[in-house]
Formats: structure tokens, sequence, C-alpha cells
């Protein structure tokens, strides 16, 4: 199979936070004492932050002990290492929030599973040897988890992984494909990173320059997001920075 594969390395750089900001009780900087990373609303880092982070002693956005690399206007992508001893609970830290949810362009890498998966349109041996990694338990081959038909859904449903009864939450490769279902090539795969879709609860409170998206998982409308207009930058919540025209 012909697999063109594109790699990036993203880094962490986020708008900064202007001082105008409504919601004064969150904090939006995170610092090591030599320099700081700012994150944009609705993220912060303390307990009045709409979607909280946590920040590292080493000045890292974190989301738990995973390393938040990126947040664009509609998600997120967190660090997520292969691991032999992650335990496929571990998931649940990604799935059961308030804010934020597993993307459907993420495939799973697991171990030790009690039925076989075998979605990834990538082979499992050409994933182990493209990028060295080690297996984990040599007696039984590695499982791989990618939503059959994601079509006009963005975000994954566990209900198929979690029958599986996988032990191992190896790793994951964030897959971006061109047209409108998994049988499609992958163009760019992300290895070990998780791409995470974000909300905002409650009503829509988006800029009068911004159109506001409802954001919903399994049919159910879970909050949403704001989107500046053409000509206008800026993070689109009226509890936020809004909307600025440039
Ligand atoms: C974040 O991701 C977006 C979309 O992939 C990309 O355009 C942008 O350059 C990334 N930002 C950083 C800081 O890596
Ligand atoms: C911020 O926190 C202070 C003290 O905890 C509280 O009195 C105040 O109402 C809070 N302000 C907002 C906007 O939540
Ligand atoms: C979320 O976690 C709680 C406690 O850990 C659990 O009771 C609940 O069923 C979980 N919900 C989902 C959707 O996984
Ligand atoms: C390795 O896989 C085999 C077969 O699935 C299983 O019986 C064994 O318990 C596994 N070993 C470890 C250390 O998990
Ligand atoms: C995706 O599907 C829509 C309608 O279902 C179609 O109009 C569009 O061309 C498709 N896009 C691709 C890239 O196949
Ligand atoms: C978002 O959902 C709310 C509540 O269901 C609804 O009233 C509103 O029209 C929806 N907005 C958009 C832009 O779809």
């Amino acid at each position: 199979m012909l697999l063109h594969l594109l790699f990036f390395s993203v880094i962490l750089t986020i708008t900064s936070p202007s001082p105008t900001s409504v919601q004064t009780n969150c904090t939006r900087v995170c610092s090591d004492g030599r320099g700081t990373n700012s994150v944009p609303y609705p993220f912060g880092f303390s307990d009045g932050c709409e979607i909280r982070l946590d920040c590292t002693a080493a000045g890292q956005t974190n989301v738990g002990t995973y390393n938040v690399q990126n947040i664009t206007s509609d998600h997120m992508m967190v660090n997520f290492p292969a691991n032999c001893d992650r335990e496929f609970e571990q998931i649940q830290l990604f799935n059961n929030n308030s804010n934020f949810a597993i993307t459907s362009r993420n495939a799973f890498l697991l171990e030790d599973c009690s039925s076989n998966l075998n979605d990834c349109v990538i082979s499992i041996t050409r994933i182990e040897n493209r990028f060295n990694l080690p297996r984990c338990n040599r007696s039984s081959s590695m499982s791989c988890y990618l939503e059959e038909d994601s079509a006009g859904e963005d975000f994954l449903s566990l209900k198929r992984l979690e029958t599986a009864g996988c032990r191992v939450l190896f790793s994951s490769v964030m897959v971006g494909l061109i047209g409108n279902n998994s049988r499609t090539l992958p163009v760019t795969m992300e290895f070990q990173l998780l791409e995470l879709g974000w909300w905002v609860r409650g009503d829509c409170g988006c800029d009068g320059n911004a159109v506001c998206r409802n954001v919903s998982v399994e049919n159910q409308r879970v909050g949403y997001r704001c989107y500046c207009n053409e000509g206008y930058a800026g993070d689109g919540f009226i509890a936020g920075d809004g909307c600025r025209r440039g």
C-alpha cells in the first residue's frame, strides 16, 4: 500500500491572554521561574477556569501526566508516548470529562486484548518497524482500534473498544484522512499523539463577530465553541477575549 507519511513536530505556542480578560479568577499562565507559557480562553490552570489544565513545576502544560502540544480553536493535541505499563482504564482520563473527548481521528494501539482488533489501514508490523517500537509481550499480538465509519462524527465511540477486553493501552496515532470515511488512505499520521476535541458547557456565549457551533457527543449536545468571523482574530468568547479586527 502506498502510504505517504508526513510527520511534523508541534511546539507549544499559544496566543497570549489579554489583560482585559473578564474571567479574573482563571490563571492562564504557567511559569517555571524562567519563562512562561500561556493558554487561550477557555483553558487555564486554576479553579476558576472553564477547562482546567495542569501546570507542572517545569512549566509544562499538562492534562494529568500528559503534555499538551498544541491548542487550536477546536482541538488540543496531547503527547501519548508508547508505554507497555499503561492500563486500559487510563482512557477514561480523556473520555470521561465534562469539557473534552477523544476525536474519531485517533487510532489506538493496544495489547493483551481478549478479542483481536485489527481496524487500522496501516499494518501493525509496518508501524512497529517504522518506529522501531518494542513489543510489550512477544507472545501476543498488538491490536489496533479505529472507528469503522466515523463519517459525520467528531468523537470516537469507545463502545466496541470497551468490549474487546484490552489490558494495555500502548499508544495512539493521530490519523488525518482525505475524504469521508476510514476506507480512504491516511495522508498524515502523527505517532504517539492524541487529538482531543474541546467545548465550553452551557448556552452559546460568543462575541457579536463570531459564530457559535454546538458540539455533540453521541448525538447529545454537550456545549459549544466560538469562531471569529473572517477578518477578525481572537478566541471568540464573550467571557474570553472575544474577536478583534485584524
Ligand atoms: C497547531 O496545529 C495547527 C493545526 O495542525 C497548526 O497549523 C499549528 O501550526 C500548530 N501550532 C503549533 C504551535 O504547533
Ligand atoms: C474571584 O475570587 C474571589 C475570592 O475567591 C471571589 O470573591 C470573587 O467573587 C471571584 N470572582 C469571580 C468573577 O468569580
Ligand atoms: C465517568 O466516571 C465515573 C466515575 O469514575 C463513572 O461512574 C461513570 O460511569 C463514567 N462515565 C462514563 C461516561 O464513562
Ligand atoms: C502475554 O500474552 C499472553 C497471550 O495473550 C498472555 O497469556 C500473557 O499473560 C501475557 N504476558 C504478560 C506478562 O502480560
Ligand atoms: C464527502 O461527502 C459529501 C456528501 O456526503 C460530498 O459532497 C463530498 O464531496 C465528500 N468529500 C470527499 C472528499 O469525498
Ligand atoms: C445549539 O443548540 C441549542 C440548544 O439545543 C439550540 O437552541 C441552538 O439553535 C443551536 N445552535 C446552533 C448554531 O446550531
